[in-house]
């Protein structure tokens, strides 16, 4: 499923940086350049941000 239609990122590729280590939308949004258009994913980067790092 893309979380963000303007920049092509899947929740599989957000998924991926968070296991690496990610830990905030800056550092998301400097790897996948999330939110830099429309600006509609943000909401749902950051509920699956906050769901991914509960599982940690
Ligand atoms: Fe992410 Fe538009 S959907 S910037």
């Amino acid at each position: 499923m893309y979380i963000c239609i303007c920049n092509r990122v899947s929740d599989k590729s957000i998924k991926a940086s968070i296991k690496e280590g990610a830990t905030t939308m800056r550092e998301l949004y400097k790897k996948h350049s999330i939110g830099n258009q429309c600006g509609k994913c943000c909401g749902c980067a950051k509920k699956l941000l906050n769901s991914e790092l509960i599982k940690v």
